[in-house]
């Protein structure tokens, strides 16, 4: 089968990470049969260069015309101090995960058995294991709410960011949450900040009426700060965590630590409709940008969450976690992975290996 593919390969590691994931794509696709037709789309930093715009128009449809989208990082200090918010790179990548209606972030967060050692938590913490997946609601909530800046009377300038959820929008990443956790460890811990946010407590409320639904799926209300917590203390309790936007981007950002780093989480964004757009949870790195230190493990998973999520590929996914696995069985490591003294090779090399597993 034929697959379109949009790369949107952004910034900073960013093309570095994509272009590993490609090659580790036309590996899988010689192989098991399929062909990649790759459309590069540019969105970002380096668009803003290019045509003067972070999300040049028609980048939205050019990712519609393709069966899913890769994503390498947007981002980076040279465009961070643009007085104009639209025209930010990161803001970029807010509108496309809108403009595809792509409402649900699955993060999974595993403790692979050779990064053990990685792991920053005592031994039998590591040794119990971690495999959890956070479910970030993608589109709503603070992101997305209303933003102001204005003078007032006394205070100088105030700014505000509205944080507002429907019971439509909480309502449909808690099946999502319900339904993946059916598939797996059959919990589900909704966190949320329903002591102090009015928007929390309607979340509470839907997620407690899905709670009956879904009555087969153990249920438990987390406030976020204790799951933070919790998530150093005993990650291993956790199977499915639901959450809003922002406290999913914090919590996966230290989910991912507990696993040895941000450069081995990847994720999947999707909604109701195709494509999928696929992206490691960490951001442009530039302070190793350019140099072939990032480690590209994080986007390689992101294509095989691609194959088992939007293609229905599983043969396909596994081929590609196994190899990582065998590449990190076999002690190869990049920089943000190493234990003082180790081996250290470079993005390009890692993907070398992991495609030569395939
Ligand atoms: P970051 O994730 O880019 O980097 C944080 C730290 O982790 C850095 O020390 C970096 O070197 C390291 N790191 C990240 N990915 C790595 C990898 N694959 N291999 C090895 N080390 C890795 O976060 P930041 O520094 O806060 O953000 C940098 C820029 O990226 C900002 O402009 C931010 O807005 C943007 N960002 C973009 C995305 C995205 O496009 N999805 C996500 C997060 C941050
Ligand atoms: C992520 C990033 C983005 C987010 C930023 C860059 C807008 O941190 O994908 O986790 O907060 O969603
Ligand atoms: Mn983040």
């Amino acid at each position: 089968m034929n697959y379109k593919i949009a790369l949107i390969r952004g910034d900073g590691i960013g093309p570095e990470v994509v272009g590993e994931a490609v090659k580790v794509m036309e590996t899988v696709g010689a192989k098991f049969g399929h062909s990649f037709e790759f459309t590069d789309v540019m969105m970002g930093g380096c668009a803003i260069d290019a045509v003067g715009k972070s999300y040049p128009d028609g980048t939205a449809e050019k990712c519609r015309a393709c069966d899913a989208v890769l994503l390498g990082a947007v981002g980076g200090p040279k465009w961070g101090h643009s007085s104009d918010p639209d025209q930010r790179p990161e803001t970029a990548l807010l509108s496309i995960r809108k403009d595809l209606g792509l409402y649900a972030n699955l993060r999974p967060a595993a403790l692979r058995p050779a990064m053990a050692g990685a792991c920053p938590l005592k031994k039998e913490t590591a040794e119990k294991g971690i495999d959890l997946m956070i479910v970030r609601e993608l589109t709503g909530g603070v992101y997305f709410g209303k933003r102001e800046r204005y003078e007032t009377a006394d205070r100088g300038i105030e700014a505000a960011d509205r944080m507002a959820y429907s019971e439509m929008e909480i309502e449909r990443i808690g099946r999502r949450a319900f339904e993946l956790a059916r598939m797996r460890g059959k919990k589900v811990a909704s966190v949320d900040k329903a002591n102090v946010l009015e928007s929390s407590r309607l979340w509470r409320e839907v997620m407690h009426r899905l709670a009956k639904e879904y009555s087969d799926v153990a249920y438990e209300d987390v406030l976020v700060d204790n799951a933070a917590m919790q998530l150093v203390r005993d990650p291993g309790q956790f199977d499915v965590v639901v959450t809003e936007n922002m406290f999913g981007d914090i919590l996966s950002d230290e989910a991912s630590m507990i696993t040895g780093s941000i450069g081995l989480l990847p994720s999947a964004s999707i909604g109701d409709t195709a494509p999928g757009l696929y992206e490691p949870i960490h951001g442009s790195a530039p302070d190793i940008a350019g140099q072939d230190k990032a480690n590209p493990v994080a986007t390689i998973l992101s294509v095989a969450m691609m194959f088992r999520y939007s293609f229905q590929l599983p043969r396909e996914a596994k081929a590609i976690e196994d190899a990582v696995d065998a590449v990190l069985n076999e002690g190869w490591r990049t920089a943000d992975i190493a234990a003082p003294g180790q081996q250290v090779i470079g993005t390009q090399r890692m993907g070398q290996l992991i495609r030569e597993k395939i």
